[in-house]
């Protein structure tokens, strides 16, 4: 937090000319990473490719049908397209066996004709999941599960790259590392693995993923979640189950600088040398707690975005990197992490006016300088 404050004092001093390289300046401002030039621009998707990386993006139904302008951006910048809600339990199934596919559908549609991947999110979470999933006897809940599971995955079989099977499962703070929820007191911890068989049964080429929250930062949260996931995926591996990928979400904060490179590398690697790739499944980041100066701001999410993919993309098991949204007219951060300013949020690479930000320079550079995989 020492950075952070030296960087908020500076900033509201400083106004415009944030990399001009003041003597006295704290060393952070050297660090800071500049808005580059429209020379330097190109997709994000042709960047990542380059390094064998898939680029991509959630984004929703109503937003694609009804802004055709960020249509356009989202077609030109993403190689790979995730929706952000439309695949979810409770829009899918909101009844026992009463599927809806329609919006899931358009969204596969729309990437396939602008030659992107699809990618489903999400088959098992404790959220946006209707109260009958999970209840009833241990038999009922494994037969809500696999049913939910078999119609879903196998409706997109042959147009998806890969599916969150399970999400969010973990909490480190437990006997046994797993979250309390209604499928795993129905069924127990073998939810888990049930899920991977039942999606791999409907779909036997799709990457089949463990999605994970809170696993980026240096802290005693961060480094238990990463270990308790690290447990899961070896259970995992060690019962055969399925799995091909662990999903980073990735929801950092431009006010955190707990980002510790060689920890995180060490953490992929582990995964990696499980048979693993990793994918970078819902990067964004909240610029909630930092001063409202713009510049600054998307200097320090920029920072952020640059400091992480710099560190994560050294490792060749990272072979997607997703953003939780491309543009910032259109983020969950707006309702769930708001500014207490009021101030409009900014955690992603295209500003609300789908002009390119310090972010997207951020990545692009990220890109270009790491490996080919
Ligand atoms: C969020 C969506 O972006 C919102 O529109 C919705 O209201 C709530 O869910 N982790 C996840 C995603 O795995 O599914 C969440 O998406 C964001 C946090």
């Amino acid at each position: 937090m020492k950075s952070f404050a030296a960087l908020g004092a500076a900033g509201v001093l400083g106004g415009t000319g944030l990399l001009n390289g003041c003597a006295g300046r704290a060393p952070e401002w050297q660090l800071l990473p500049h808005m580059g030039t429209s020379a330097d621009l190109e997709p994000l998707k042709s960047a990542a490719a380059r390094i064998n990386v898939l680029y991509g993006a959630a984004t929703q139904r109503d937003t694609l049908q009804s802004d055709s302008a960020f249509a356009a951006h989202f077609a030109e910048e993403c190689a790979l397209l995730v929706p952000e809600n439309e695949l979810k339990w409770e829009t899918v199934e909101p009844e026992p066996g009463d599927f809806d596919f329609g919006p899931g559908d358009w969204l596969a549609d729309f990437a396939a004709q602008n030659q992107m991947a699809f990618r489903g999110h999400c088959l098992v979470w404790h959220r946006q999941c209707p109260r009958w999933a999970g209840s009833g006897t241990s038999g009922e809940a494994q037969q809500q599960l696999t049913q939910h599971i078999l119609e879903t995955v196998s409706h997109f079989a042959g147009r998806t790259h890969s599916w969150d099977v399970v999400n969010e499962a973990v909490d480190p703070h437990r006997r046994g590392g797993l979250r309390n929820t209604a499928w795993l007191n129905a069924i127990g911890p073998s939810y888990i693995e049930l899920a991977f068989r039942a999606a791999r049964e409907a779909d036997p080429n799709a990457i089949l993923v463990y999605n994970e929250t809170g696993l980026e930062y240096d802290t005693r949260n961060g480094a238990a979640r990463r270990a308790a996931t690290l447990e899961l995926l070896r259970r995992l591996k060690f019962a055969e189950a399925p799995v091909g990928a662990l999903g980073m979400q990735a929801h950092l904060s431009a006010s955190d600088n707990r980002l510790h490179a060689d920890q995180l590398r060490e953490f992929i690697r582990a995964v990696a040398s499980l048979g693993l790739q990793v994918f970078i499944t819902e990067l964004d980041v909240s610029d909630r707690a930092v001063p409202p100066d713009l510049e600054l701001r998307d200097a320090m999410v920029g920072k952020s975005y640059r400091d992480f993919l710099k560190a994560v993309l050294q490792e060749p098991a990272i072979t997607a990197v997703l953003t939780w949204g491309l543009s910032d007219r259109y983020t969950w951060l707006s309702t769930y992490d708001p500014r207490t300013d009021g101030r409009p949020v900014r955690p992603l690479p295209l500003d609300a006016s789908l002009r390119p930000k310090t972010a997207l320079y951020a990545m692009l550079e990220s890109f270009r300088g790491a490996p080919v995989r």
